[in-house]
């Protein structure tokens, strides 16, 4: 398959696709991305991706480039010509080419970057064995609310983790409270089955998968608590599981050297995992546009 990207307002083979060295992308992280799944060729949870994106640009004082529906029409255009089922969108929005200066350029176009790739989402049953997890200290900014392009500590974060053999390191706050994932939202379940991950402020990024297992999991009657929980918390948990668009649901089966239950996957996040698989299937297939 030969992929197609995007750049202000042409579509390029991939293998040919650039930008500017001066982009401040490149020159400052400044900037910042969303990443959407496409199921059967369509945006999933696209209103609250464009919601957050819209967030993380004013945030950073970036206007938007184009409108949303705009966008949607460009996104599709994308799938269409990378001609994938199923798959995943990066948009890159940042404050564009200017002179190297830390301060914004009085004149500079935003750089609007769109990439698209295939996804096995096979690959994502429930047949997934789990996932070792470490733990490290957050060592991010304070704003990390912001989905910047700025990843440095979150690279750092997933590499100790590859090197140590586990797919994900959960971050901890200077009060030893989990945080999130470098590229995931944590959560875990407690002996009394409530269902729990860190509330929403600066400190995690509002994960869009976050909100869609918040609602599957109310709607089966699963209670859901939304407040900081500890490692201890995660070493004494019943069953445990990042989100995140790209990794979906993944059942985390040890965290640093702690076997979680009886290191398989547990049943509540199985129960999970096929709720978001039924959902991503069935969803309406136009989702309201604002
Ligand atoms: N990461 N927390 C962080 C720090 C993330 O980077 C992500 C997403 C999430 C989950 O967000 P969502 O459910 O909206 O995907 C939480 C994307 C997938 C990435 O950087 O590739």
């Amino acid at each position: 398959m030969s992929r197609v990207s995007y750049v202000n307002g042409r579509y390029y083979p991939h293998k040919e696709v650039n930008v500017h060295v001066e982009d401040r992308g490149y020159q400052f992280a400044d900037g910042v991305y969303e990443v959407i799944l496409v199921k059967n060729r369509l945006l999933v949870d696209e209103i609250p991706h464009f919601d957050r994106l819209e967030r993380s640009l004013e945030a950073i004082e970036i206007a938007c480039p184009m409108k949303r529906q705009a966008l949607k029409m460009v996104l599709e255009e994308v799938i269409d010509r990378n001609k994938f089922k199923d798959g995943l969108v990066y948009i890159q929005i940042t404050r564009g080419v200017a002179r190297r200066d830390h301060g914004f350029p009085k004149t500079s176009k935003p750089t609007l970057v769109i990439t698209a790739r295939p996804l096995k989402i096979a690959d994502k049953s429930t047949e997934n064995k789990g996932a070792k997890v470490i733990t490290l200290p957050d060592i991010r900014w304070k704003r990390c609310d912001i989905k910047s392009v700025s990843l440095l500590p979150n690279v750092l974060g997933k590499q100790a983790a590859r090197t140590a053999g586990a797919q994900e390191a959960w971050q901890y706050d200077e009060e030893g409270f989990i945080t999130e994932g470098t590229s995931t939202n944590a959560w875990i379940l407690d002996h009394h089955d409530n269902l729990i991950t860190r509330y929403l402020d600066q400190a995690i990024l509002s994960g869009v998968t976050r909100l869609t297992v918040i609602n599957l999991a109310e709607n089966e009657g699963i209670k859901v608590v939304e407040r900081p929980f500890s490692i201890d918390d995660v070493k004494n948990c019943k069953e445990a599981f990042f989100t995140s668009s790209t990794s979906f649901l993944t059942p985390v089966t040890q965290i640093d050297d702690t076997v979680i239950g009886d290191g398989s996957p547990g049943e509540f996040t199985k129960k999970l995992l096929l709720s978001y698989m039924n959902y991503i299937n069935e969803r309406p297939q136009n989702e309201l546009m604002r």
